[in-house]
């Protein structure tokens, strides 16, 4: 019999402290840094965004998400035998905010890593679980995306701090006789590592090169709305189904534009796409995780649902997952 991965449970947790634009704009101008809630809004859809208070890490957020997740699939932490966690603000260097979530959850033993594949990360984490699954290395897989974007955002450049925020969202995967997750497709390219990247690196006790986050926003944009149609119909044509099969489209959440292009290329209806970069920013890794159990908590994603979860980012990356709910 085909054994397939499914997810059986989401969860979320944004931090409570939630800054709208206008609070931006008061924040940037006590730095001499000038923006507007209508040029954010304009240039990226986004309205507000939720920042971690101090002593707040990525792992904590991912408890939050975890343990939803897990209660929505009807299961116990224990029952969990592999976590994965997507993040590229790990709570430190090592070992991996996969193993300190573990910990915190109260299991052990379970493999437990981490995957850097930026704002694609979910969506690598998700294909490698859905491998590891139907080759039966582990039945119960919770895979998370986590970030504290807010810890690498440089508050003196407005074109890039405006634009991220803090969550995570998380999946259990599990083992199944009915399909699940029905393709997917990851890809990157180093070339373009230089436009969206934290340079900064920790040698010799310090910190060296700058620990703040970089972006070419047009390269990245341009890049972006090509490499999303181009995966999309990767996974669509894997699974032998059009964008006409898509119930929702969940993209990561970067620019509502991004969005609106991605969808009309693939001709769907934007009240088909997932929209939450409006009330999250980019919370990069997060944000798909997110969006995807917003969607299921509030209805619109029911059981037998085909979803299409696509995300781009530094390295640069890109991939899609192409699912039954
Ligand atoms: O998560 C990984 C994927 N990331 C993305 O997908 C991000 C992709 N890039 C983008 O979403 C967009 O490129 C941005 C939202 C980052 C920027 O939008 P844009 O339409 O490409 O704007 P721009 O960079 O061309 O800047 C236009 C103007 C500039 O002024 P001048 O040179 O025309 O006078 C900027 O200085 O807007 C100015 N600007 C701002 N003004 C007010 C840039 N940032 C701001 C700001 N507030 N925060």
């Amino acid at each position: 019999m085909t054994r397939f991965a499914r997810i059986t449970g989401t969860g979320s947790c944004l931090p409570p402290r939630r800054l709208s634009n206008a609070d931006m704009v008061e924040m940037l101008a006590r730095r001499d840094v000038e923006t507007s809630d209508e040029w954010i809004v304009a240039r990226t859809g986004i309205q507000a965004r939720h920042f971690v208070d101090d002593g707040v890490f990525s792992s904590d957020l991912a408890l939050q998400a975890s343990r939803q997740a897990i209660a929505a699939a009807g299961l116990e932490p224990d029952a969990i035998d592999l976590i994965i966690v997507a993040t590229s603000t790990p709570d430190m260097v090592f070992p991996s905010t996969a193993a300190l979530l573990q910990h915190k959850l109260g299991i052990a033993g379970c493999p437990a890593f981490d995957v850097q594949a930026v704002c694609s990360g979910f969506i690598y984490a998700l294909t490698v679980a859905d491998a590891m699954v139907r080759t039966d290395a582990a039945h119960k897989a919770l895979v998370v995306g986590a970030e504290v974007f807010s810890r690498i955002l440089d508050f003196n450049d407005r074109t890039t701090c405006v634009l991220f925020g803090d969550g995570a969202g998380a999946v259990v995967v599990e083992a199944s006789d009915t399909p699940g997750i029905l393709a997917t497709d990851i890809h990157a390219d180093g070339k373009h590592s230089g436009i969206l990247c934290v340079p900064g690196h920790v040698a010799g006790g310090q910190i060296l090169g700058d620990p703040l986050l970089k972006m070419d926003g047009q390269a990245v944009f341009k890049l972006a709305v090509g490499v999303l149609e181009d995966t999309a119909l990767a996974s669509l044509s894997k699974a032998g189904k059009t964008a006409a099969d898509i119930d929702w489209l969940i993209p990561h959440q970067a620019n509502i534009r991004i969005m609106q292009g991605t969808a009309r290329k693939l001709k769907l209806p934007m009240d088909k796409v997932v929209v939450t970069v409006n009330e999250h920013g980019n919370t990069s890794a997060a944000s798909i995780p997110l969006a995807l159990d917003a969607a299921v908590r509030d209805g619109r994603i029911k059981p037998g649902h085909t979803l299409l979860l696509e995300g781009v980012g530094g390295g640069f990356t890109w991939g899609s997952v192409l699912l039954t709910y």
